[in-house]
């Protein structure tokens, strides 16, 4: 089973997988950013897909054709399972049409809850007195996947957004590794069952 890791942040999820011993054969990210350097510093092969080049952040984003070139660097190195840990784009449909049901992402609450980008503030915001992490399969619809674990995070009054995401990221680091064995072990089979 290879892995291959998407990213777009510090990576502090990514180096816990790799702490894990987890088979990721590469780390593809859509801007520079401190994930990359750390799968470089495991000897992990990397690939940018920089967003820029699609366009940016803006109206002019080529969505779909950016996403196959994700999907390309993924298959370039024969990836089985590809592991979203803080990527910042959403993919559209390509990355669906070769891997349906092999994608798997960690989101900062106990979803349907605070879906999105901002699930942290959103979260305190609400004046949550709880929240938590959800490990799910992505689909097409941004963080709407089928929920295969969730651990709850209980919010301290004087809780800030970056005190509240560290404990929830203390969380994700230990429950993303373990149900991602669970689905290796399940059998998700290579990616050419999908075919
Ligand atoms: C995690 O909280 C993840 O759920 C969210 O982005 C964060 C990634 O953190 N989507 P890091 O960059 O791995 O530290």
């Amino acid at each position: 089973m290879r892995l291959g890791v998407l990213v777009s942040g510090t990576g502090t999820i990514l180096e816990a997988l790799l702490a894990e011993g987890l088979p990721v054969v590469v780390v593809v990210a859509d801007r520079a950013c401190g994930g990359l350097d750390i799968a470089s510093g495991h000897q992990v092969a990397t690939e940018l897909v920089d967003r820029r080049r699609f366009g940016g952040f803006g109206d002019a984003f080529e969505r779909d054709t950016f996403t196959l070139a994700i999907v390309e660097a993924l298959e370039r190195h024969d990836v089985d399972l590809v592991i979203m840990a803080g990527f910042g784009t959403v993919l559209s449909q390509p990355v669906h049409d070769v891997y349906d049901g092999r994608i798997m992402n960690t989101h900062p609450a106990l979803l349907p809850a605070y879906p999105g980008w901002h699930a942290v503030e959103d979260a305190l915001a609400a004046g949550a007195t709880v929240t938590g992490c959800t490990v799910h399969l992505a689909t097409l619809d941004m963080d709407a996947g089928p929920i295969l674990a969730q651990e709850e995070v209980g919010v301290r009054p004087d809780d800030t957004v970056a005190t509240l995401h560290e404990r929830i990221k203390e969380v994700e680091r230990r429950l993303y590794p373990a149900t991602i064995r669970k689905v290796m072990a399940a059998g998700v089979g290579t990616k050419e069952d999908n075919r």
